[in-house]
């Protein structure tokens, strides 16, 4: 088959990253007989200094017509001042925006492999695995009135937190379709006690899960939630939240699985169903790790892993997305670690060398 693919490799580790991806996904295509046409384009600090925008229209227009975005990361500290007009940042924003991209899933799986290299005690993570959907074009980041002004008492700022039903229902229903494909069980997570957004929220999931009789739903707060993520991860199967409060759990639960390093994202512009293709954009869940990028450091896993879920939700390409993850699960075994989950026995190998691994053992 022959699909249409933009690669925004962006800045620091994010063009390290991206180019491990495509590595692994041409050697998908080899084996599989697949032609991946792939269109390189700029997004976030490099868009700024070359393009004079952080997204340009052009790029987000070619994006729309293609099957799918793999992005690597944006920012650094070269556009980091907070006075600038235009920040990397608003061009990962305008995508998710721009291309409807309202559903982000983050699964959180703990690699067997990896349980002795996390900071945490290995019967509390074993056998950990979950999924977070974050809303990802509504709430605080999106919300008008956003700005700051100066009053005759000094300067102020507001940001707003809005949702409508729709958004809410639209989310969680993300949550119930993928929980109905799992163990049937899915948390919502909110601040119902204190925001009034977050009360609808809550209205909206108890509506919602009439139509999913065979799933369990449980409303969380928030901060409760940060607190049972450490304290029994296992309890946790689909959870789903709004964009502001996923931004922050999702870091805290990637410490889970040893390192931001090995989770990926899949950004999607609808509901997964089996079956069914849906746009969508993939990246690591980590930043652009400016003080690594192009020394060949970076562990690329959570792209390739990122890779693996654009295999299985927008190309439809079931066997190839679990070959793409049994590779992985295969170098791991085999004790090739990059920098940051590395261990006392193991064998340190660099951003390539691990692509390299990778992509031979999908090539079989
Ligand atoms: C993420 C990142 C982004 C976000 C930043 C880079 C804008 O932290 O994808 O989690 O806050 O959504
Ligand atoms: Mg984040």
């Amino acid at each position: 088959m022959q699909f249409n693919l933009a690669v925004l490799p962006g800045d620091g580790i994010g063009p390290d990253v991206a180019n491990e991806g495509i590595k692994v996904l041409q050697a998908i295509g080899n084996r599989f007989g697949h032609n991946f046409n792939l269109q390189y384009r700029l997004i976030g600090g490099v868009a700024i200094d070359k393009e004079g925008t952080a997204l340009s229209p052009d790029t987000l227009k070619m994006c729309k017509g293609d099957d799918a975005v793999l992005l690597g990361a944006v920012g650094g500290p070269k556009w980091d001042d907070p006075q600038a007009k235009v920040r990397p940042e608003d061009g990962l924003l305008a995508l998710r925006k721009g291309l409807g991209l309202f559903a982000n899933l983050r699964p959180v799986k703990v690699f067997p492999v990896l349980i002795d290299s996390t900071n945490l005690k290995p019967g509390v993570i074993e056998g950990v695995d979950f999924i977070f959907v974050r809303e990802l074009t509504g709430g605080l980041y999106f919300g008008r009135p956003k700005r700051q002004w100066q009053t005759s008492r000094g300067r102020r700022a507001v940001d707003t937190l809005t949702y409508s039903e729709q958004e809410i229902e639209r989310i969680v229903k993300v949550g119930f379709e993928l929980a109905r494909g799992r163990r049937k069980k899915l948390i919502s997570v909110d601040k119902a006690n204190v925001l009034e957004s977050s009360r609808l929220w809550r209205q909206v999931a108890t509506e919602v899960a009439k139509e999913y009789p065979d799933v369990e739903l449980e409303h969380m707060l928030v901060d409760a939630c940060a607190m049972r993520l450490i304290q029994n991860p296992k309890y946790f199967d689909v959870v789903v939240t709004e964009n502001t409060f996923g931004d922050i759990l999702t870091d805290e639960a990637s410490m889970l699985a040893g390192s931001m390093g090995m989770l990926p994202s899949a950004s999607l512009a609808g509901v997964p169903q089996e079956g069914v293709n849906i746009f969508g954009m993939y990246e690591p869940i980590h930043g652009s790790a400016p003080r690594r990028a192009g020394l060949n450091m970076a562990n690329p896993i959570a792209t390739i892993l990122s890779v693996a879920m654009m295999l299985r939700y927008s190309l439809g390409l079931i066997k190839e997305a679990q070959t793409v993850e049994s590779a992985v699960d295969g170098v791991l075994q085999q004790g090739y670690r990059t920098y940051d989950i590395m261990d006392e026995g193991k064998t340190k190998v660099g951003t390539k060398e691990m692509g390299d691994l990778i992509a031979g053992k999908v090539g079989g």
